[in-house]
């Protein structure tokens, strides 16, 4: 999408739908007041209403509630109200004033920012799909975002660049989410991290298949995959950005491209949901795309495990006993806990190989995070409570929040296995999104590692600029996270 700031006012900026915002007991601005209509508009958040509706220029005015409750957040939704009533009308270019000032720490950049982003994040759209009738083109979608802001133009720029870049690389990241599970597979993964690689010259690409998996003794990567004909994947990208500065960063995803539970096989009811498996991956892979494009200056490595799980014949049993490549053993007790067993992979290779100094991993784990906090927040466990801030300061900037769980010795004990070294499940149900935590703890070497379960935050249900599905989670956290300094 294409997006300006403009410092003319909104009148003078040429758009399909004029949107300008009206707080809670205050007056509409004296450009607007005096067209048909205006009386009737109220500061009520998200309320709205069209003036002018048969001119070829139609203004929208928006209830933006009271000014200090004012932040991004809410302006992703209004931005999303204003793509809905663009669809109503055909309109194809926006232009909004950007409100004058918000709630405490709402600067101009942050705000503009917020419309930039549930601009295009209300714009995605998932219907490749669907066959069209040849004389019945599809209704039109938002190209174009003009930001009027008379007075603080100037300052918009970066904000509005990061917004827009990582706002675009979480609609791809949604794209890869909703694609079923015979189009997106651990090669198709694979292909999209090279084509990242092929357009950045900052970032390089690795992919060891099934055979260097094995030799390199990723154990838990290939019980996973074993019962699957498709191959798996070990996704490694390198983006150097940052010349000698600051720790190299770890981000590692988990990409089930389709959880059956294997043997421990799930129940048929909604197992189509489980192609969204793939979302921590997915978000990983278009942030290292994000960055690149805003040549972030950091070093960040990037390792996604993709396999299917699947039951067949050459399906891990429960009871079967793993070793995983940083040595440890691990009793499969029940194959639909796979996630952390590639993840255990990954992360080792991540910190070993490829010298990662702090780790963030971000997985849909369990679906216990989806009972304790809902669509929400993520659930962020972590070692290193300073790292933990920080991902959840990134969360709250981007609204895609994140709340901390406790890691206790006490849960830790869970993981113990019999006869080896850990358990990926345990027969007492307690705390699975904490015992998964603490089992993946056990690969992360000691580094500073915060974790995001995403199992609950990954597919919405009804969040005004994303809709029903996927949400693209982590992907603006992360380029949030990255472009801090
Ligand atoms: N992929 C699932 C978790 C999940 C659940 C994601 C709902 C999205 C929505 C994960 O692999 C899983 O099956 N977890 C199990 C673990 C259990 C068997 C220990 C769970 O949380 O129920
Ligand atoms: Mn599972
Ligand atoms: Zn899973």
């Amino acid at each position: 999408m294409q997006i300006e700031v403009t410092g003319e006012p909104l009148d003078a900026v040429d758009a399909d739908l004029h949107v300008t915002g009206l707080a809670q007991d205050e007056e509409l601005d004296a450009a607007h007041r005096e067209l048909p209509g205006a009386g009737d508009a109220r500061g009520v958040f998200r309320r709205h209403t069209l003036l002018r509706p048969d001119a070829d220029r139609r203004v929208l005015v928006i209830g933006l509630g009271k000014r200090d409750e004012l932040d991004a957040e809410r302006l992703r939704v209004l931005a999303a109200t204003a793509v809905q009533e663009a669809g109503r009308y055909d309109a194809t270019t926006i232009a909004w004033a950007l409100p004058e000032s918000g709630g405490a720490g709402q600067t101009a950049p942050v705000l503009a920012a917020g419309l930039a982003d549930g601009t295009i994040l209300a714009s995605f759209r998932f219907d490749r799909f669907k066959s069209r009738d040849p004389d019945d083109p599809p209704p039109p979608t938002v190209e174009r975002l003009v930001i009027s802001a008379p007075g603080s133009a100037g300052d918009l720029e970066q904000a509005i660049t990061q917004a827009r870049v990582a706002a675009e690389a979480a609609n791809r990241a949604r794209e890869l989410q909703a694609l079923p599970a015979n189009v997106v597979t651990p090669t198709y993964l694979a292909d999209r991290a090279r084509e990242i690689a092929g357009a950045h010259d900052s970032v390089e690409v690795e992919v060891l298949g099934r055979d260097q998996i094995a030799e390199r003794g990723m154990g838990g990567l290939i019980a996973v995959s074993q019962g699957s004909a498709q191959e798996p994947q070990l996704i490694c990208l390198r983006y150097a950005g940052g010349g000698s500065r600051g720790e190299t960063i770890g981000l590692v995803g988990k990409a089930v491209t389709f959880d059956t539970g294997g043997i421990s096989i799930k129940p048929s009811a909604k197992m189509e949901e489980m192609k969204m498996d793939m979302s921590g991956g997915a978000a990983v892979l278009e942030t290292i795309a994000a960055i690149a494009e805003l040549e972030l200056p950091r070093n960040v490595v990037a390792c996604v495990p993709a396999t299917e799980n699947m039951p067949s014949g050459t399906a891990t049993r429960p009871g079967d006993i793993i070793t995983q490549l940083n040595g440890k053993t691990v009793e499969v007790n029940n194959t639909d806990a796979e996630g952390r067993l590639i993840l255990a992979d990954a992360l080792t290779h991540c910190v070993r190989e490829l010298g990662a100094q702090r780790l963030v991993d971000i997985a849909t784990l369990t679906g216990g995070v989806l009972i304790a906090l809902g669509s929400t927040y993520a659930g962020l466990l972590s070692n290193d409570d300073e790292w933990a801030d920080e991902v959840a300061e990134a969360a709250e900037r981007t609204g895609e929040l994140a709340w901390r769980l406790p890691l206790h010795p006490e849960y830790k004990d869970l993981t113990r296995g019999t006869v080896a070294d850990l358990t990926n499940s345990s027969a007492k149900r307690k705390a699975s999104t904490i015992y998964a935590a603490e089992f993946l703890e056990e690969f992360t070497d000691d580094v500073p590692w915060s974790h995001l379960d995403i199992a609950g935050t990954a597919w919405d249900e009804g969040r005004a600029y994303v809709g029903n599905g996927p949400t693209g989670f982590g992907v603006r956290l992360f380029v949030s996270l990255l472009a801090e300094d």
